[in-house]
Protein backbone atom coordinates (compact mmCIF):
# COMPACT_ATOMS: atom_id res chain seq x y z
CA UNK A 1 0.00 0.00 0.00
CA UNK A 2 1.21 3.51 -1.16
CA UNK A 3 2.22 5.84 2.02
CA UNK A 4 -0.68 8.44 2.43
CA UNK A 5 -0.10 11.74 0.69
CA UNK A 6 -0.05 14.45 3.41
CA UNK A 7 -3.25 16.37 4.38
CA UNK A 8 -2.47 19.89 3.33
CA UNK A 9 -5.23 21.15 5.22
CA UNK A 10 -6.21 21.18 8.73
CA UNK A 11 -9.39 18.91 9.61
CA UNK A 12 -12.30 20.98 10.62
CA UNK A 13 -14.47 20.22 13.47
CA UNK A 14 -16.78 18.29 13.36
CA UNK A 15 -19.65 20.97 13.77
CA UNK A 16 -17.74 22.82 10.60
CA UNK A 17 -18.26 19.82 8.54
CA UNK A 18 -21.72 19.25 8.95
CA UNK A 19 -22.36 23.22 8.66
CA UNK A 20 -20.44 23.47 5.13
CA UNK A 21 -22.47 19.82 4.41
CA UNK A 22 -26.01 21.77 5.24
CA UNK A 23 -24.95 24.91 3.42
CA UNK A 24 -24.28 22.54 0.14
CA UNK A 25 -27.91 21.16 0.87
CA UNK A 26 -29.68 24.03 1.28
CA UNK A 27 -27.42 25.61 -1.73
CA UNK A 28 -28.59 22.76 -3.71
CA UNK A 29 -32.24 22.40 -2.64
CA UNK A 30 -32.51 26.14 -4.00
CA UNK A 31 -31.07 25.55 -7.21
CA UNK A 32 -32.68 22.05 -7.85
CA UNK A 33 -35.71 23.20 -10.23
CA UNK A 34 -38.75 22.54 -7.92
CA UNK A 35 -40.95 24.67 -6.96
CA UNK A 36 -44.25 24.73 -4.73
CA UNK A 37 -45.76 22.34 -2.34
CA UNK A 38 -42.91 19.86 -3.99
CA UNK A 39 -39.95 22.05 -3.03
CA UNK A 40 -41.47 22.15 0.02
CA UNK A 41 -41.97 18.67 0.58
CA UNK A 42 -38.17 17.97 -0.60
CA UNK A 43 -36.87 20.82 2.59
CA UNK A 44 -39.20 19.25 5.29
CA UNK A 45 -37.86 16.18 4.31
CA UNK A 46 -34.20 17.29 3.55
CA UNK A 47 -33.03 19.87 5.55
CA UNK A 48 -35.18 19.68 8.68
CA UNK A 49 -32.88 17.57 10.77
CA UNK A 50 -30.71 14.76 10.54
CA UNK A 51 -27.21 13.80 11.94
CA UNK A 52 -25.62 14.37 8.38
CA UNK A 53 -23.68 11.41 9.07
CA UNK A 54 -22.76 10.14 5.51
CA UNK A 55 -21.92 12.83 4.15
CA UNK A 56 -19.28 13.76 7.21
CA UNK A 57 -18.30 9.92 6.80
CA UNK A 58 -17.33 11.04 2.85
CA UNK A 59 -15.75 14.18 4.18
CA UNK A 60 -13.70 12.24 6.46
CA UNK A 61 -12.82 10.06 3.76
CA UNK A 62 -11.76 12.03 1.46
CA UNK A 63 -9.32 13.71 4.27
CA UNK A 64 -8.27 10.22 4.89
CA UNK A 65 -6.63 9.48 1.64
CA UNK A 66 -4.97 12.65 2.13
CA UNK A 67 -7.65 14.89 0.02
CA UNK A 68 -9.65 17.91 0.87
CA UNK A 69 -12.81 16.96 2.50
CA UNK A 70 -14.73 19.51 0.76
CA UNK A 71 -13.98 17.69 -2.18
CA UNK A 72 -16.13 15.07 -0.94
CA UNK A 73 -19.14 17.84 -0.66
CA UNK A 74 -21.00 16.07 -4.31
CA UNK A 75 -20.56 12.57 -2.65
CA UNK A 76 -22.21 13.89 0.33
CA UNK A 77 -25.10 15.96 -1.24
CA UNK A 78 -26.12 12.78 -3.35
CA UNK A 79 -25.68 10.22 -0.70
CA UNK A 80 -27.63 12.36 1.94
CA UNK A 81 -30.52 12.61 -0.82
CA UNK A 82 -31.04 9.07 -1.35
CA UNK A 83 -30.91 8.78 2.38
CA UNK A 84 -33.51 11.57 2.28
CA UNK A 85 -35.81 9.55 0.10
CA UNK A 86 -34.81 6.23 1.86
CA UNK A 87 -36.30 7.46 5.01
CA UNK A 88 -39.62 9.38 3.86
CA UNK A 89 -40.32 5.71 1.79
CA UNK A 90 -39.14 3.72 4.70
CA UNK A 91 -41.75 5.57 7.16
CA UNK A 92 -45.18 5.28 4.38
CA UNK A 93 -47.75 2.93 5.84
CA UNK A 94 -46.70 0.61 3.20
CA UNK A 95 -43.81 -0.46 4.67
CA UNK A 96 -42.55 1.15 8.11
CA UNK A 97 -46.11 2.91 8.69
CA UNK A 98 -44.11 5.02 11.46
CA UNK A 99 -45.50 9.05 12.30
CA UNK A 100 -42.37 10.55 13.99
CA UNK A 101 -39.06 11.22 12.26
CA UNK A 102 -36.17 13.32 13.08
CA UNK A 103 -38.36 14.67 16.18
CA UNK A 104 -41.22 15.71 13.55
CA UNK A 105 -44.21 14.36 11.95
CA UNK A 106 -43.18 11.78 9.19
CA UNK A 107 -43.39 13.45 5.77
CA UNK A 108 -46.33 11.75 4.59
CA UNK A 109 -48.33 12.89 8.05
CA UNK A 110 -46.75 16.30 7.21
CA UNK A 111 -48.27 16.97 3.55
CA UNK A 112 -50.04 13.55 2.86
CA UNK A 113 -48.97 10.31 1.15
CA UNK A 114 -49.36 10.91 -2.25
CA UNK A 115 -46.97 14.09 -1.82
CA UNK A 116 -44.95 11.64 0.07
CA UNK A 117 -44.10 9.45 -2.27
CA UNK A 118 -43.25 11.91 -5.09
CA UNK A 119 -41.36 13.62 -2.89
CA UNK A 120 -38.86 10.55 -2.28
CA UNK A 121 -38.86 10.26 -5.89
CA UNK A 122 -37.79 13.52 -6.55
CA UNK A 123 -35.33 13.10 -4.20
CA UNK A 124 -33.44 9.82 -5.65
CA UNK A 125 -33.64 11.58 -8.72
CA UNK A 126 -31.83 14.63 -7.95
CA UNK A 127 -29.30 13.08 -6.42
CA UNK A 128 -27.59 11.93 -10.02
CA UNK A 129 -28.07 15.66 -10.98
CA UNK A 130 -26.66 17.16 -8.34
CA UNK A 131 -23.88 14.79 -8.05
CA UNK A 132 -23.25 15.66 -11.53
CA UNK A 133 -23.19 19.19 -11.18
CA UNK A 134 -21.40 19.60 -7.98
CA UNK A 135 -18.54 17.68 -9.88
CA UNK A 136 -18.40 19.09 -13.00
CA UNK A 137 -14.35 20.08 -13.65
CA UNK A 138 -13.63 16.27 -12.05
CA UNK A 139 -12.42 14.20 -15.26
CA UNK A 140 -14.91 12.04 -16.84
CA UNK A 141 -13.84 8.28 -15.55
CA UNK A 142 -14.33 9.96 -11.97
CA UNK A 143 -17.60 11.09 -12.57
CA UNK A 144 -18.59 7.99 -13.88
CA UNK A 145 -17.29 5.89 -11.18
CA UNK A 146 -19.17 8.27 -8.64
CA UNK A 147 -22.39 7.56 -10.61
CA UNK A 148 -21.56 3.73 -10.39
CA UNK A 149 -21.34 3.52 -6.66
CA UNK A 150 -24.56 5.61 -6.26
CA UNK A 151 -26.72 3.31 -8.84
CA UNK A 152 -24.76 0.62 -6.06
CA UNK A 153 -25.71 1.58 -3.36
CA UNK A 154 -29.26 2.78 -4.10
CA UNK A 155 -29.91 -0.92 -6.02
CA UNK A 156 -28.37 -2.73 -2.51
CA UNK A 157 -30.01 -0.41 -0.06
CA UNK A 158 -33.63 -1.25 -1.97
CA UNK A 159 -32.63 -5.41 -1.91
CA UNK A 160 -32.23 -4.53 1.67
CA UNK A 161 -35.68 -2.77 2.17
CA UNK A 162 -37.46 -5.96 0.24
CA UNK A 163 -35.32 -8.30 2.33
CA UNK A 164 -36.35 -6.58 5.76
CA UNK A 165 -39.72 -6.20 4.58
CA UNK A 166 -40.86 -8.78 2.13
CA UNK A 167 -38.38 -11.41 2.76
CA UNK A 168 -37.35 -13.30 0.02
CA UNK A 169 -33.63 -14.09 1.05
CA UNK A 170 -31.35 -16.80 -0.57
CA UNK A 171 -32.19 -20.24 0.80
CA UNK A 172 -29.38 -22.12 3.40
CA UNK A 173 -28.67 -19.23 6.14
CA UNK A 174 -28.57 -19.10 9.03
CA UNK A 175 -30.68 -16.33 11.27
CA UNK A 176 -27.71 -14.63 11.80
CA UNK A 177 -26.72 -15.15 8.27
CA UNK A 178 -30.12 -13.58 7.48
CA UNK A 179 -30.06 -10.51 9.60
CA UNK A 180 -26.35 -9.35 8.67
CA UNK A 181 -27.74 -10.01 5.20
CA UNK A 182 -30.69 -7.46 5.52
CA UNK A 183 -28.18 -4.82 7.48
CA UNK A 184 -25.79 -4.89 5.03
CA UNK A 185 -27.85 -3.81 2.26
CA UNK A 186 -30.89 -1.77 3.71
CA UNK A 187 -28.19 0.07 5.68
CA UNK A 188 -24.73 -0.78 4.65
CA UNK A 189 -25.16 -0.20 1.16
CA UNK A 190 -25.37 3.85 1.22
CA UNK A 191 -22.71 4.19 4.15
CA UNK A 192 -20.08 1.88 1.61
CA UNK A 193 -21.08 4.32 -1.04
CA UNK A 194 -20.17 7.65 1.17
CA UNK A 195 -17.25 5.98 1.82
CA UNK A 196 -16.35 4.93 -0.87
CA UNK A 197 -17.34 7.87 -3.04
CA UNK A 198 -15.74 10.23 -0.40
CA UNK A 199 -12.34 8.48 -1.17
CA UNK A 200 -12.49 8.60 -4.88
CA UNK A 201 -13.22 12.20 -4.74
CA UNK A 202 -10.44 12.90 -2.01
CA UNK A 203 -7.70 11.03 -4.10
CA UNK A 204 -9.23 12.77 -7.55
CA UNK A 205 -9.43 9.76 -8.97
CA UNK A 206 -11.53 6.05 -8.36
CA UNK A 207 -8.47 4.36 -9.16
CA UNK A 208 -6.63 3.77 -6.19
CA UNK A 209 -7.10 0.16 -5.46
CA UNK A 210 -5.09 -0.48 -1.96
CA UNK A 211 -6.62 2.31 -0.50
CA UNK A 212 -10.11 1.98 -1.89
CA UNK A 213 -10.32 -2.06 -1.10
CA UNK A 214 -9.15 -0.31 2.64
CA UNK A 215 -12.03 1.70 3.12
CA UNK A 216 -14.61 -0.74 1.35
CA UNK A 217 -13.44 -3.18 3.75
CA UNK A 218 -13.79 -0.40 6.39
CA UNK A 219 -17.40 0.94 5.44
CA UNK A 220 -18.92 -2.65 5.00
CA UNK A 221 -18.10 -3.31 8.68
CA UNK A 222 -19.28 0.28 9.87
CA UNK A 223 -22.59 -0.37 7.86
CA UNK A 224 -23.89 -3.35 9.53
CA UNK A 225 -22.33 -1.37 13.61
CA UNK A 226 -24.73 1.38 12.26
CA UNK A 227 -27.96 -0.37 11.99
CA UNK A 228 -26.93 -2.80 15.08
CA UNK A 229 -26.71 0.72 17.06
CA UNK A 230 -29.77 1.24 15.20
CA UNK A 231 -31.61 -1.75 16.37
CA UNK A 232 -30.23 -1.16 19.79
CA UNK A 233 -31.82 1.83 20.16
CA UNK A 234 -35.20 0.82 18.85
CA UNK A 235 -35.30 -1.75 22.41
CA UNK A 236 -33.33 1.06 24.32
CA UNK A 237 -34.05 4.65 23.60
CA UNK A 238 -36.67 6.93 24.09
CA UNK A 239 -38.63 8.57 21.32
CA UNK A 240 -37.76 11.78 22.65
CA UNK A 241 -34.22 11.01 22.90
CA UNK A 242 -34.03 9.56 19.47
CA UNK A 243 -36.66 11.62 17.48
CA UNK A 244 -38.28 8.23 16.24
CA UNK A 245 -40.68 5.88 17.80
CA UNK A 246 -38.87 2.76 19.46
CA UNK A 247 -40.17 -0.34 20.54
CA UNK A 248 -41.52 -1.08 17.20
CA UNK A 249 -39.02 -4.05 15.26
CA UNK A 250 -40.25 -6.55 17.59
CA UNK A 251 -43.98 -5.96 17.37
CA UNK A 252 -43.08 -5.77 13.80
CA UNK A 253 -41.36 -8.85 13.47
CA UNK A 254 -38.34 -7.67 12.37
CA UNK A 255 -35.54 -9.52 12.85
CA UNK A 256 -32.40 -7.99 14.66
CA UNK A 257 -29.44 -7.96 16.58
CA UNK A 258 -30.67 -7.61 19.85
CA UNK A 259 -33.66 -10.18 19.12
CA UNK A 260 -31.05 -12.61 18.24
CA UNK A 261 -27.62 -12.10 20.60
CA UNK A 262 -29.42 -9.62 22.96
CA UNK A 263 -28.26 -6.13 24.24
CA UNK A 264 -24.78 -7.51 25.45
CA UNK A 265 -24.09 -9.92 22.67
CA UNK A 266 -24.90 -7.35 20.18
CA UNK A 267 -22.59 -4.93 21.62
CA UNK A 268 -19.58 -7.58 21.37
CA UNK A 269 -20.32 -7.91 18.10
CA UNK A 270 -20.09 -4.31 17.99
CA UNK A 271 -16.94 -4.20 19.65
CA UNK A 272 -15.25 -7.08 17.26
CA UNK A 273 -16.32 -5.45 13.97
CA UNK A 274 -15.20 -2.17 15.00
CA UNK A 275 -11.71 -3.47 15.87
CA UNK A 276 -11.68 -4.99 12.41
CA UNK A 277 -12.64 -1.72 10.70
CA UNK A 278 -10.46 0.38 12.59
CA UNK A 279 -7.27 -1.73 11.68
CA UNK A 280 -8.04 -1.63 8.04
CA UNK A 281 -7.38 1.79 7.84
CA UNK A 282 -5.21 2.49 10.31
CA UNK A 283 -2.09 2.11 7.90
CA UNK A 284 -3.58 5.37 6.32
CA UNK A 285 -1.98 7.04 9.50
CA UNK A 286 -2.42 10.86 10.90
CA UNK A 287 -5.03 11.59 8.06
CA UNK A 288 -7.05 8.69 8.93
CA UNK A 289 -7.60 9.90 12.30
CA UNK A 290 -11.12 12.11 12.01
CA UNK A 291 -12.49 9.20 10.43
CA UNK A 292 -11.79 6.77 13.18
CA UNK A 293 -13.09 9.53 15.53
CA UNK A 294 -15.99 9.64 13.38
CA UNK A 295 -16.48 5.90 13.37
CA UNK A 296 -16.16 5.60 17.16
CA UNK A 297 -18.93 8.50 17.60
CA UNK A 298 -21.34 6.47 15.31
CA UNK A 299 -20.67 2.87 17.05
CA UNK A 300 -22.09 5.20 20.90
CA UNK A 301 -24.70 7.33 19.76
CA UNK A 302 -27.08 7.45 21.40
CA UNK A 303 -29.45 9.07 18.96
C1 LIG B 1 -31.66 6.14 10.10
O1 LIG B 1 -30.46 6.75 9.70
C2 LIG B 1 -31.99 5.01 9.21
C3 LIG B 1 -31.00 3.95 9.19
C4 LIG B 1 -30.45 3.56 8.08
C5 LIG B 1 -30.65 3.25 10.40
P1 LIG B 1 -29.83 7.93 10.56
O2 LIG B 1 -29.77 7.51 12.00
O3 LIG B 1 -28.54 8.34 9.93
O4 LIG B 1 -30.91 9.07 10.39
P2 LIG B 1 -30.78 10.67 10.38
O5 LIG B 1 -30.39 11.05 8.98
O6 LIG B 1 -29.77 11.11 11.39
O7 LIG B 1 -32.18 11.14 10.71
C1 LIG C 1 -34.14 1.71 7.55
O1 LIG C 1 -34.06 0.79 8.58
C2 LIG C 1 -33.17 1.56 6.52
C3 LIG C 1 -33.50 2.40 5.35
C4 LIG C 1 -33.10 2.05 4.19
C5 LIG C 1 -34.30 3.60 5.45
P1 LIG C 1 -35.10 1.10 9.76
O2 LIG C 1 -36.49 0.98 9.28
O3 LIG C 1 -34.69 0.33 10.95
O4 LIG C 1 -34.77 2.65 10.01
P2 LIG C 1 -35.57 3.57 11.04
O5 LIG C 1 -35.44 2.91 12.40
O6 LIG C 1 -36.98 3.66 10.55
O7 LIG C 1 -34.84 4.89 10.97
MG1 LIG D 1 -37.54 -0.08 7.81
MG1 LIG E 1 -38.15 2.32 9.67
MG1 LIG F 1 -34.73 1.11 12.95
Amino acid sequence: MPPPTPNRYASPSHAGVVGAIDDALRSYAGACGLRGTLLDAVGYALLGGGKRLRPVLAWRCAEAVGGRGAASLPAGVAVELIHAFSLVHDDLPCLDNDDLRRGRPTLHRHSGEPMALLAGDAMLTLAFDACDRLCHTEPAELRLALVRELVTGTRDMIVGQVYDSLGGLPAGLSELERTELIHRNKTGALIRAACRAGAMLGAGSPDDADRLSAMTGFAERLGLIFQIVDDLLDVEGSPESVGKATGKDADAGKVTYPALLGVDGSRAEISRLQAESEALIAPLGPPAEPLIALSRQMASRDR
